[in-house]
């Protein structure tokens, strides 16, 4: 008995403290938000809170601590990077998802990373050898084939000289014992011909032997994460380049070198996330599941009337972790065997929309300001947008409260979030403001209107010049038609405007 009082103080305290501070804790092991939703409003509770601004929010390091409300979004990304499965997420635009995605790459292992080399195959030119060795050997391994060459023609050009002078002098002592001047003079332009030939004859075609790069990393390298959204079947896939010169021999690039990987092997040991993946053939989806199950894909031409399709390499590794996006829609239209694969051996989620109004999730959104801001500034392109005061945050606060739709929640749609914030940002930097202050976000609340609910507006403006209806003060009468213009029910963000 005492001891489960003692638990209770405890956990009270933990939460107590939890809201005293900025940490957030590790991003996992979090289950369910049991924190009481704020009443308090924005504007009151704001000055309680113990900044002046942005600046003052400390920034985890970890991208997946920036993650804000997928709690459990995070801990399945890092279940299925720890046991290596695939995920499917599925969600609303901007609400984290290749964010979550990227994050993933902080929770695989580099000492796996391998480079991956493809060679001239000597039996069979159309099929190139390919050949994997730990990461930061391969550049070695090429510059050192390089080297060996080098020293082999340099070789091959002493000798050659050698015996060109030794020719040379022996045509001379002929010369001088016959006095034949013209001998001397052809056989030394037969020699000096003979020459070039022969070393231009012995040295070609030795740069073929040098092996191509096909993956590169540092040893310290993160593992890679490789966004193949949208990208064409040579990119997914791999191919091999079309040689304008056919099979003239001597010309013609040799097939090894005209290989290229597609986004499944540059992902080999990472992440390889698909956004929309319906929007892929269903041969690539299929490709695609080849590659999942065997681990390797071979690389072949694409293009059919290309000679790259006579090639096809040794298979070359794909050992990614697919996480496929999309909204319920797309996942449904995907190939069923991809489908069925990802979900018997990975995990299907559901990012959030909004969380819930609590201090704590409120405390979070000061820290996306804080994230945002400084994303700006890490751009380094264009003016970096000045740090929020606590006005223009308990704006922000506000507007995330009114486009979750709902009582007690705030939105998570913070892509679009993020926009209202750079607006402000802007208007804020080109003020030379030192703070982003409240002015700034309400005029960018005026430029950040999504079109739709510009045309609504613009139709009640024309709707207003024929006193068709009354938007302003109040008047009794009847109501003849109620309609709702909202910019999309999703969004609910302005489903107030009522015609
Ligand atoms: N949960 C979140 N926590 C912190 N920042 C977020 C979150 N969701 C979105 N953002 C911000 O919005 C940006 C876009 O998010 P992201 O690209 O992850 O969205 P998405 O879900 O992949 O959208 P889409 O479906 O359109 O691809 C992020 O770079 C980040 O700045
Ligand atoms: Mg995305």
């Amino acid at each position: 008995m005492s001891r489960e009082s003692e638990q209770t103080q405890g956990a009270a305290e933990a939460s107590e403290d939890a809201l005293e501070s900025w940490e957030d804790g590790p991003a996992f092991g979090v289950s369910e938000d049991k924190d009481p939703v704020c009443e308090v409003h924005v504007e009151e509770w704001i000055e309680g809170i113990d900044i002046t601004s942005t600046a003052d929010v400390p920034i985890p390091e970890k991208l997946v601590d920036q993650v804000i409300g997928q709690e459990a979004a995070s801990i399945v990304v890092r279940k299925a990077a720890e046991q290596r499965r695939h995920v499917i997420m599925v969600g609303e635009p901007g609400t984290g998802k290749s964010m979550l995605a990227r994050s993933m790459t902080e929770f695989l292992p580099r000492e796996q990373l391998e480079d991956i080399l493809v060679f001239r195959n000597h039996e069979d030119e159309n099929e190139p050898k390919v050949r994997t060795v730990p990461a930061g050997r391969g550049s070695r391994i090429i510059s050192e084939r390089k080297a060996q060459i080098r020293l082999q023609r340099e070789r091959t050009n002493r000798t050659l000289l050698f015996v060109a002078l030794v020719i040379g002098a022996a045509l001379l002592l002929a010369t001088i014992s016959s006095g034949e001047i013209l001998t001397f003079i052809f056989g030394s332009f037969i020699l000096v011909f003979g020459y070039f030939f022969l070393r231009t004859r012995l040295t070609a075609g030795d740069d073929a032997n040098i092996p191509k790069l096909l993956i590169k990393h540092e040893r310290e390298d993160e593992p890679p994460f490789v966004d193949a959204t949208g990208t064409l079947a040579g990119a997914l896939l791999g191919d091999v380049r079309h040689d304008p010169f056919q099979s003239g021999a001597d010309l013609a690039t040799p097939a090894h070198e005209r290989v290229e990987p597609g986004a499944v092997h540059r992902a080999n040991k990472g992440v390889l996330y698909i956004d929309e993946i319906r929007m892929l053939r269903m041969e690539e989806q299929q490709a695609l599941l080849v590659a999942m199950q065997e681990k390797e894909l071979s690389i072949s031409g694409r293009s059919e009337r290309s000679s790259g399709a006579l090639t096809k390499s040794e298979p070359v590794p794909t050992d990614f972790i697919l996480i496929a996006a999309g909204n319920l829609d797309s996942v449904q239209n995907m190939h069923p065997a991809l489908r069925s694969r990802i979900r018997g051996y990975g995990y299907e989620v559901y990012v959030n929309t909004d969380m819930r109004d609590t201090e704590r999730n409120r405390r979070r959104l000061i820290r996306f300001i804080a994230q945002e801001v400084r994303n700006e500034f890490k751009k380094g392109s264009g003016k970096p947008i000045p740090h929020f005061d606590r006005s223009s945050i308990s704006l922000i606060l506000k507007e995330a409260q009114r486009r979750s739709g709902r009582r007690g929640k705030l939105s998570l749609r913070l892509r679009e979030l993020g926009g209202l914030v750079r607006i402000a940002g802007d208007l804020a930097a080109e003020e030379g403001a030192e703070l982003t202050r409240a002015e700034h976000v309400t005029r960018a609340r005026m430029i950040a209107k999504p079109l739709e609910q510009q045309v609504a507006d613009r139709h009640l403006e024309r709707q207003a010049e024929y006193a068709m209806l009354v938007n302003r003060g109040n008047r009794v009468g009847r109501v003849n038609g109620l309609a709702v213009l909202g910019a999309d029910s999703g969004l609910s963000d302005y489903s107030g405007v009522v015609l």
